[in-house]
């Protein structure tokens, strides 16, 4: 099967992952694109389904680590204007798949609708979020969502009802490749109010989490009535490196990845902590970011 021009033209060769990626490492992606509309999305599936090659969606590349070797797949990314767009409807707010999470809790907290305003600081686009449903330690995106409209594998557009998914701590039941729309519900409050909760929250994420270095956020699922972080903490790995990657002294759940770092230093180091939390605390842990 071969591609029209226009979409043929979204799709490049040989992206270097690390571009896209906020641990800005990985090697490259076989083929990477970023659609304009839903026939251009819809038509290089079928294409990918042609040529034998897996789709994989990329959000915002915050919880993501891509291998060193690359990926073997068509990378779709839904940063197109067309993806992002964000509407307060009544005490409804949609918005699109590649919109990211933090532009949907501030424009709900402008328009005084609460409800993710301690979600502030989240990263991800909405399509991340509601695939992994994102969140806190007490809510999560799951919990507002009202309906999805999400892209088969064979480029149909459905509708889904909230009520229809399953939400779960870091996980949902949506399985089609490609999350196109969400529409959240909402109550409404004082949008002041609701802004100082929102900076105080985001206060205390800063007090806990690094910023503004090379990272993935959390890397493990907390354990059900435990938290990651703190298992690693009490294991005594805060600090321990491998390579150009290191156990946050911050937040013991975050591997930061420096200068000379590679893939592989991140994925040796997720092992030495998953395998030293097992043996020090008699805890599994269960990765919560994604491995190209
Ligand atoms: N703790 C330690 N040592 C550490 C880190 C944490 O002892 O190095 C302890 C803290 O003192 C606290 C407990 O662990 O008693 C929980 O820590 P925190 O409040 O930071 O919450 P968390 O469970 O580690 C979760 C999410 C974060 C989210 C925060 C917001 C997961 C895996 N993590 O962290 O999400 O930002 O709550 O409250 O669910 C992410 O998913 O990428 C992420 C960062």
């Amino acid at each position: 099967m071969s591609l029209s021009s226009s979409t043929q033209n979204c799709i490049r060769k040989n992206e270097p992952m690390a571009m896209h990626t906020w641990f800005q490492l990985g090697g490259p992606a076989l083929y990477f694109a970023e659609p304009e509309n839903v026939e251009q999305l819809s038509e290089m599936l079928g294409w990918a389904a042609s040529e034998n090659l897996p789709v994989k969606m990329l959000g915002s590349g915050s919880n993501l680590l891509v291998r060193d070797e690359g990926v073997h797949a068509l990378v779709v990314s839904l940063v197109h204007p067309h993806f992002c767009d964000i509407k307060v409807d009544g005490t409804q707010v949609i918005a699109g798949g590649g919109a990211k999470l933090g532009r949907v809790v501030t424009t709900a907290v402008h328009a005084g609708l609460s409800g993710m305003e301690e979600l502030v600081a989240v990263p991800g686009t909405i399509g991340g979020a509601l695939r992994g449903n994102a969140g806190t330690t007490k809510n999560d995106v799951g919990q507002w969502t009202k309906s999805v409209k999400v892209m088969t594998e064979l480029g149909q557009i459905v509708d889904r009802p909230g009520e229809e998914i399953l939400f779960d701590y870091r996980k949902s039941s949506i399985d089609e490749p490609i999350i196109l729309e969400a529409t959240f519900q909402f109550e409404e409050e004082d949008p002041r109010q609701l802004a100082k909760r929102m900076q105080k929250m985001w206060i205390v994420r800063k007090s806990k989490q690094p910023m503004g270095h090379q990272s993935a956020g959390c890397i493990f699922k907390n354990p059900s009535g435990l938290h990651a972080g703190e298992l690693i903490d009490n294991s005594g790995l805060k600090g321990t490196r491998i390579g150009g990657a290191t156990v946050s002294d911050r937040h013991a759940n975050f591997i930061l990845a420096e200068a000379e770092c590679t893939a592989s230093d991140v994925l040796r180091l997720i092992e030495l902590v998953s395998e030293q939390v097992e043996q020090r605390m008699g805890v599994e842990l269960e990765k919560e970011i994604e491995i190209w």
